[in-house]
C-alpha cells in the first residue's frame, strides 16, 4: 500500500476535504491520511510514497524532517529544497532572465541589523546607497515596499514619497525589503498551478474587501488569447522555479502579464476564502495528482521535482568540471587567468567610493542595536 500524507497546521478545510477525496476514489493500493510523526531518525524512511507540505515554512522541524523524508525517497511537494533555497527577490531575478515581465525591483538591506551583528559587519555595504538611481529605476512613486520573502499581505506598504519609504523602512525591523515598481493594472489574476501543468485561473481584485478579492467571474468572461497568455505565462515560470503546488498573481497592464506575486508554495485553498467552485477545482486536481505521483513513486529513487533553473544549472556543471579538470593540467593557461583576476577586482574599489562620497544621497536612519 502506497501512503499519501498530508502535513499541515491550523488548515480546517483543504487537508480533510483532501483526504476524503483521494480515499474516496478507491485506487487500488493508494491511500491518504494526515501525517503521523512519532520520532525522525537520519536516513530513515518515514513511510510516505507522498507528503503534501502546507506547512513547513512556520516550523523549522517539519522543513528538516520533510528533508529526511525527501532523502529516503519520499515525493515531497513541494520540493523542501527548493523552498529553503527560494524567495521572491530570486523570483523576479530567474523572470528577468526567462522573459517574464516582472515590476522593476531592487533589494534593501534591512534597516535594523541581524542579531549578533555589528557595524563591522556591514563594511562591504556603501552608506548612503544610492536611493536617487534605485527610486529612478523603479519609476517613482507610487511604489510598493514588501518583504523579500513573505506572504499574507504582511508589511506591504504601497508608498508616495520617499519620506513614506525611510518611515515605513524603520517599521520593518530586521525584514529584508523590496522595492518595487506600481503596476497600475487593469485585470488580476490568481491562479493555481499543479504539477507544473494543470492551471486554473481566477479573476481576482485586491482592492476589493477580503472576503470580495475572489470574483464571481470565469476565464469565459475574458477573451480567450488573454486567457490563453495566462495559462502560457503561468506554466512558463512553475517550470522554470519546479513548484508542484504554487498561486501566481499576474497584474495586466496594457496588455502585459506583470508576475506580482509567484511564491505561494503552501497557496490559500480555504473553502471559505476561495468560494466552492475554485474549491473544488484544488481537491479535485491535487487529489488526483498526489494519486499521479503516489503511483510513480519508485522507493529506490529520487522522487522530488526540479526546475528548469536548478536542472540548467547541474547540466552546465558537469561539463565544466570536467573541462576545468583538463585545463589544470595544462600549467601555461592556469598562469594566464590567474593573473588576470587582480586587474579586474582592483578597478571595483575607485567606483564604490565614488558613489559612497555623493552628498546627495540620503539613507534611512540606522538602527543602533
Ligand atoms: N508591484 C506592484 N504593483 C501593484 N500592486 C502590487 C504590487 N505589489 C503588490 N501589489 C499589491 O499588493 C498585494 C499584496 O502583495 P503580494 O501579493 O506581493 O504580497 P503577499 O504578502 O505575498 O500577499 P499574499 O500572500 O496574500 O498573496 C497584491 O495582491 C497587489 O494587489
Ligand atoms: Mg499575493
Amino acid at each position: 500500500m502506497k501512503k499519501i500524507g498530508i502535513l499541515f497546521g491550523r488548515e480546517k478545510t483543504f487537508p480533510p476535504a483532501l483526504v476524503d477525496r483521494i480515499n474516496s476514489k478507491n485506487v487500488k493500493g493508494i491511500m491518504a491520511e494526515p501525517v503521523q510523526i512519532d520520532r525522525v531518525v537520519q536516513g530513515e524512511s518515514c513511510g510516505y510514497a507522498v507528503i503534501l507540505d502546507r506547512i513547513s515554512q512556520d516550523v523549522p522541524f517539519y522543513r528538516s524532517m520533510l528533508k529526511n523524508a525527501a532523502g529516503t525517497g519520499t515525493a515531497v511537494i513541494n520540493n523542501p529544497f527548493w523552498w529553503s533555497a527560494d524567495e521572491k527577490f530570486f523570483n523576479n531575478v530567474l523572470m528577468t532572465k526567462i522573459g517574464v515581465p516582472v515590476p522593476k525591483t531592487v533589494l534593501l538591506p534591512s534597516n535594523a541589523r541581524p542579531d549578533d551583528t555589528t557595524e563591522e559587519s556591514f563594511r562591504n555595504l556603501m552608506m548612503p546607497m544610492a536611493w536617487p538611481e534605485m527610486i529612478e529605476y523603479i519609476g517613482g512613486f507610487p511604489a510598493y515596499m514588501k518583504p523579500h520573502s513573505g506572504g499574507g499581505w504582511k508589511s506591504v506598504y504601497k508608498l508616495e514619497s520617499m519620506e513614506e519609504l525611510f518611515e515605513k523602512h524603520r517599521e520593518t525591523g530586521q525584514l529584508v525589503m523590496m522595492l518595487q515598481e506600481n503596476i497600475d493594472f487593469t485585470d488580476y489574476f490568481r491562479c493555481y498551478c499543479i504539477g507544473q501543468k494543470h492551471v486554473h485561473i481566477m479573476p481576482y481584485e485586491p482592492r476589493n474587501h477580503f472576503h470580495e478579492r475572489y470574483l464571481p467571474k470565469t476565464e469565459a468572461d475574458y477573451p480567450k488569447e488573454q486567457m490563453d497568455l495566462v495559462r502560457e505565462t503561468v506554466l512558463k515560470i512553475n517550470k522554470a522555479l519546479g513548484y508542484d503546488f504554487n498561486t501566481v498573481e499576474l497584474a495586466f497592464r496594457n496588455g502585459v502579464p506583470y508576475a506580482i506575486d509567484f511564491c505561494n508554495p503552501a497557496p490559500d485553498a480555504d473553502d471559505f476564502s476561495v468560494g466552492p467552485v475554485n474549491f473544488e477545482w484544488v481537491v479535485e486536481n491535487m487529489a488526483n495528482y498526489l494519486i499521479e505521483r503516489a503511483q510513480a513513486h519508485d522507493a529506490k529513487k529520487n522522487n522530488l521535482s526540479w526546475g528548469e533553473f536548478v536542472k540548467g544549472a547541474v547540466a552546465e556543471t558537469t561539463p565544466k568540471a570536467k573541462s576545468t579538470q583538463k585545463k589544470a593540467a595544462a600549467p601555461v593557461k592556469k598562469t594566464t587567468t590567474t593573473a588576470k583576476k587582480p586587474a579586474a577586482t582592483a578597478k571595483k574599489p575607485a567606483a564604490s567610493a565614488k558613489k559612497a562620497a555623493s552628498p546627495a544621497k540620503k539613507a534611512p536612519a540606522a538602527k543602533t542595536k
